[in-house]
């Protein structure tokens, strides 16, 4: 038997220094944490974030692998907590409507079934790290889809399950889109039509979108009519297989809106049509990438009652964009009349404040 000693150091010394690694960025996000007001709320996936950047960054950019070690070390990937038998029973999904938001068990959901019916279109707003179904996201967007007539507007609710550290919430999504898909199949079974299904994920619920998209397929055999990725969120999800994260197999139309690309969110197009308002990287009137990564929302939120307010010009790049020579490409509006076809890269540019979007002139 061969001594394998060198092997053996090698490999205890990386772990020793993911260790180091890791156990810096929980102090800091620690010290942060601890520095808040008791106002939950307001705590969000980027101010933290932004507080541990120069620490994050290198784990950011590379991409999934050094998260995997990172996660293992700690038991914290999917095959590990799968092992485990994590559940997440503390997920619940909300009916908004325009009196308040109804709660229901997302695994006893057969009066939640009930009210859906089976002719309205139906969608689900999916919130990121440390949010809820009446959170800042949902805040926004839902009183907007609340004025358009005709639609069943759920909130999925994972407030008590993606509300820990970043690694384990990333793992989480995988779980969570599996019981979101779960349900959908069940209503896809007792008679709605996939196509009537919208979803709606920002930053890290984009993923659990695209896993709940990928369960109803591999349940029924059908996919979901739409799922729209408002800056799928970037750390751990770079890089990744197409099975770990949304992907345009998820549904029958995946539209995707990347407004801090390469930081928080993710930089390579993953949708049928990606949408870089801005560049995608960072927004005008915005100084912490919280705020750029909350623009995707905002944008799809104005959307909703401002159809044209977003023309997109398709082009290769931001460079060629900005330098003109796309001005002869075709347009495509963002957000919610979004509509299929001629896949590819989308640019425009938006005002610093709202109302955001330019119309014509945005685009170039
Ligand atoms: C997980 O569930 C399986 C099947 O129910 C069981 O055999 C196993 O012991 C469980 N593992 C743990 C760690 O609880
Ligand atoms: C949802 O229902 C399951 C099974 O009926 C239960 O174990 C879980 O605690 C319930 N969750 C909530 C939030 O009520
Ligand atoms: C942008 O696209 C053009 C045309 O395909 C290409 O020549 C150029 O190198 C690209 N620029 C960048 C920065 O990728």
């Amino acid at each position: 038997m061969r001594i394998r000693i060198p092997e053996y150091f090698t490999g205890l010394l990386t772990y020793r220094f993911e260790f180091i690694y890791l156990a810096r960025i929980f102090m800091l996000v620690g010290l942060y944490a601890a520095g808040l007001p008791h106002d939950r709320a307001k705590l969000s996936i980027s101010d933290i974030f932004d507080t541990a950047l120069p620490i994050l960054h290198p784990l950011i950019a590379a991409g999934s692998n050094r998260c995997e070690t990172l996660k293992s070390f700690f038991g914290l990937t999917y095959q590990q907590m799968l092992e485990k038998n994590a559940t997440v029973e503390e997920l619940s999904i909300d009916l908004i409507t325009k009196n308040g938001n109804i709660k229901y068990n997302l695994t006893a959901t057969s009066r939640l079934k009930r009210s859906l019916g089976s002719d309205k279109q139906i969608i689900v707003l999916v919130h990121g790290f440390r949010e809820s179904s009446d959170g800042w996201m949902v805040g926004g967007v839902a009183p907007e889809l609340l004025k358009v007539a005709g639609l069943k507007i759920l909130a999925l609710d994972g407030r008590k399950i993606i509300n820990l550290e970043y690694f384990r919430s990333s793992t989480y999504t995988r779980f969570m889109g599996e019981q979101l898909g779960l349900f959908l199949s069940e209503i896809i079974k007792d008679g709605v039509d996939p196509m009537k299904i919208y979803l709606i994920g920002h930053s890290l619920g984009s993923h659990i979108a695209g896993i709940a998209g990928k369960k109803v397929q591999q349940q029924t055999g059908r996919l979901v009519g739409r799922i729209t990725a408002l800056d799928p969120a970037g750390p751990c999800f770079g890089n990744v297989d197409p099975s770990g994260r949304i992907s345009r197999q998820d549904a029958v139309y995946v539209d995707v809106i990347h407004t801090n690309a390469g930081l928080l969110g993710l930089k390579e197009p993953v949708g049928d049509k990606d949408f870089y308002p801005n560049g995608g990287m960072t927004q005008p009137g915005c100084i912490l990438s919280t705020c750029d990564h909350s623009r995707a929302w905002e944008f799809l939120a104005e959307s909703v009652n401002s159809a044209k307010h977003f023309p997109a010009r398709k082009c290769e790049n931001w460079t060629s964009f900005k330098g003109g020579f796309c001005s002869k490409n075709s347009v495509s509006y963002m957000g919610l009349e979004s509509k299929a076809g001629d896949p590819g890269l989308y640019f425009f540019t938006t005002a610093a404040s709202s109302p955001f979007g330019l119309g014509p002139t945005g685009s170039g």
